[in-house]
């Protein structure tokens, strides 16, 4: 690499990230394994952050600054959020998601980390922290698991799709998120609840599930496992043309999105807190 403080395509951001998110992944396994520390409560007495998910993200700040100090970075948990100057990186961090996975010992906790220029995703890596399988993409340059490059599922039939999806932490926005899928269930083969979107969303783009959706995601929840994604062959949306977001994101291969997007524009699965 040229020089590191001034690298900006995705092969070259993706060489920072990937290293970083390793080191970061360790460190959120090593806390686990030491003790679970600190835990706090955030939105909702559900919404939990401990001390791993502050030092995981600490960690990869430090990292960053040190690397990049130009750069900015939005981290879920102290991340600065202010625009980016034009053409400048910005990092999105999820330092564990699957926070809930952490606390219970379930293996799907990850670190999501995600290159984004101009509002553009140009390098994403997905660490399970928990089994340390890594999923990579750069914008143009594929999905990979390692070696082995992703393409998605072949699937077409919405009747015979494999759906993951997830909750918000919010009483309200769940009631509604049930109710859609208590509506859904009986259009798919089947619904999975994993627990952290980076990872559902690495799932879609290795074709262990059909396709995904979720209401309420923040960037750090997306923006690495959607490049991943989309790199893999999936369409990666909102609902009626929107960009993915807090409203919506869905990600399936071309032939699942139009049914599943249409069945959600149906049960205004958008809709409700
Ligand atoms: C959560 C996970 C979960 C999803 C929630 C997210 P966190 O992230 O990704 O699967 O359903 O919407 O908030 O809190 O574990 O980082
Ligand atoms: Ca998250
Ligand atoms: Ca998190």
């Amino acid at each position: 690499m040229s020089d590191i403080r001034a690298a900006s395509t995705p092969d070259e951001l993706l060489a920072i990230a990937l290293p970083v998110a390793r080191e970061a992944a360790a460190t959120a396994r090593r806390m686990r394994a030491e003790a679970i520390t600190d835990v706090q409560t955030k939105s909702t007495r559900t919404d939990v952050v401990t001390a791993a998910d502050r030092a995981v993200e600490r960690q990869v700040i430090d990292a960053l600054r040190a690397l990049r100090p130009a750069d900015g970075v939005l981290g879920e948990e102290y991340g600065d959020s202010s625009a980016p100057e034009p053409g400048a990186v910005r990092w999105i961090l999820d330092p564990i998601d699957g926070t809930v996975n952490y606390l219970y010992g379930l293996p799907q906790y990850a670190v999501s980390l995600a290159a984004e220029v101009d509002g553009v995703v140009r390098a994403g890596v997905v660490i399970n922290a928990a089994t340390g399988d890594e999923w990579t993409a750069t914008l143009g340059g594929g999905a990979w698991r390692g070696e082995r490059r992703l393409s998605g599922s072949d699937g077409t039939e919405l009747a015979q799709a494999l759906v993951g999806t997830g909750f918000g932490y919010d009483a309200k926005r769940r009631a509604h998120q049930g109710a859609v899928l208590a509506q859904l269930i009986t259009r798919v083969r089947d619904i999975r609840r994993f627990g952290a979107a980076a990872l559902d969303l690495c799932a879609v783009a290795e074709g262990t599930l059909d396709a995904y959706f979720e209401k309420g995601l923040n960037p750090w929840d997306h923006a690495a496992g959607g490049l991943i994604a989309a790199e893999a062959g999936a369409l990666v949306r909102g609902l009626a043309g929107a960009p993915p977001g807090l409203d919506m994101v869905v990600a399936a291969p071309p032939a699942l999105f139009g049914p599943l997007h249409d069945a959600l524009v149906e049960l205004d699965a958008s809709g409700g807190a």
